[in-house]
């Protein structure tokens, strides 16, 4: 119910309860109704303040230019912003808030589990004894590699690159990075700087993928890449589904070049390339990196606080503009 005397915020996708009942609590809220929210929205006429979305909703130009004027908060519940037409929003002066570092250990877990996966030939093991198919223990059976001993390279060695580097080092791993700049010691966790991908990938058995989607990224894993990597690669995607080519990882995974990918996310996702589902060296999620209640608690938290500091005209750590 919207009340004049708080923050008025529209609730444009759906959270889990806690997480509605706290936005409930703290500001006069209004749930979209209907599967078309921004519609809803632009109907609505000057009630609003803000909005709560996640990746779900996304926020581009026309979105944004059919917001009511009131509207001076967009609060998406995710880490990632390529949802969003940052320009845009900041050119009608309206603050953009996202969820940084509370999902980063939830993330950086399923990193872990997608390694494992794809190293232990995950997919093909839950299948045979879910097609009941399994006849018993024998040596030769689904034998896949260890990551002990071999070389993680991680692209983008930010929070949560440096999550999954402390769980991969624990597991025996020697830890390589990319970033546009080499980090300071105490951030690098002692792991090797590589300037490019190229030069990375030369030098790794295991490639996370753990950078934002930019222009300078979408697209970045491609056949020439792919074609400079250590044989028997495995890919590890937590960031973005568009960072990928999937057809020349296919092609990889089709030839064995690359021995297994770890994919939590897909271009053009919900939609997934339909090779993927033949191929039995891909160990595949349902973007479900921050699915974790702990994290999906800290988020809807991280954008409760950042709209009360906001409001009491203090300094938001996670303000994107
Ligand atoms: C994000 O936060 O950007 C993830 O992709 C979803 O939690």
């Amino acid at each position: 119910m919207i009340r004049q005397d708080a923050f008025r915020l529209f609730v444009a996708s759906r959270f889990i309860e806690p997480v509605e009942q706290a936005f409930t609590s703290t500001f006069s809220t209004r749930f979209a109704e209907t599967r078309e929210p921004l519609a809803e929205l632009a109907g609505i006429g000057a009630e609003i303040d803000g909005v709560v979305f996640s990746l779900d909703v996304p926020m581009r130009e026309a979105a944004i230019a059919a917001l009511p004027a009131s509207i001076r908060v967009l609060a998406t519940y995710s880490v990632g912003t390529d949802h969003i037409d940052l320009d845009v929003a900041r050119a009608r002066g309206i603050a953009v808030f996202n969820t940084p570092g509370v999902l980063a250990d939830s993330v950086a877990e399923n990193a872990i589990f997608l390694m494992l996966g794809a190293a232990r030939r995950g997919t093909e093991a839950i299948d045979l004894l879910r097609q009941r198919a399994w006849h018993g223990w024998n040596p030769a059976q689904l034998v896949g590699v260890q990551l002990a001993g071999r070389t993680l390279g991680i692209l983008g060695m930010g929070d949560i690159g440096r999550r999954i580097a402390e769980r991969a080092r624990a597991l025996g791993m020697k830890i390589l990075y990319c970033n546009r700049r080499p980090l300071a010691p105490e951030l690098a966790l002692g792991a090797g700087f590589r300037p490019t991908v190229e030069a990375l990938v030369r030098d790794v058995d295991v490639l996370v993928l753990a950078c934002p989607a930019t222009e300078q990224t979408r697209g970045i894993v491609n056949a020439e890449l792919l074609g400079q990597a250590r044989s028997g690669l495995i890919l590890v995607n937590i960031a973005r589904g568009d960072l990928v080519v999937d057809r020349a990882l296919i092609d990889a995974l089709q030839t064995d070049r690359v021995y297994a990918a770890g994919l939590d996310v897909f271009a053009g996702e919900p939609a997934i390339h339909p090779e993927y589902f033949d191929l039995k060296n891909v160990f595949m999620v349902p973007h479900i990196g921050s699915a974790t209640l702990e994290a999906r608690l800290g988020m809807g938290q991280i954008l409760i606080d950042a709209i009360l500091a906001w409001q009491r005209g203090e300094v938001v750590p996670n303000q994107v503009c």
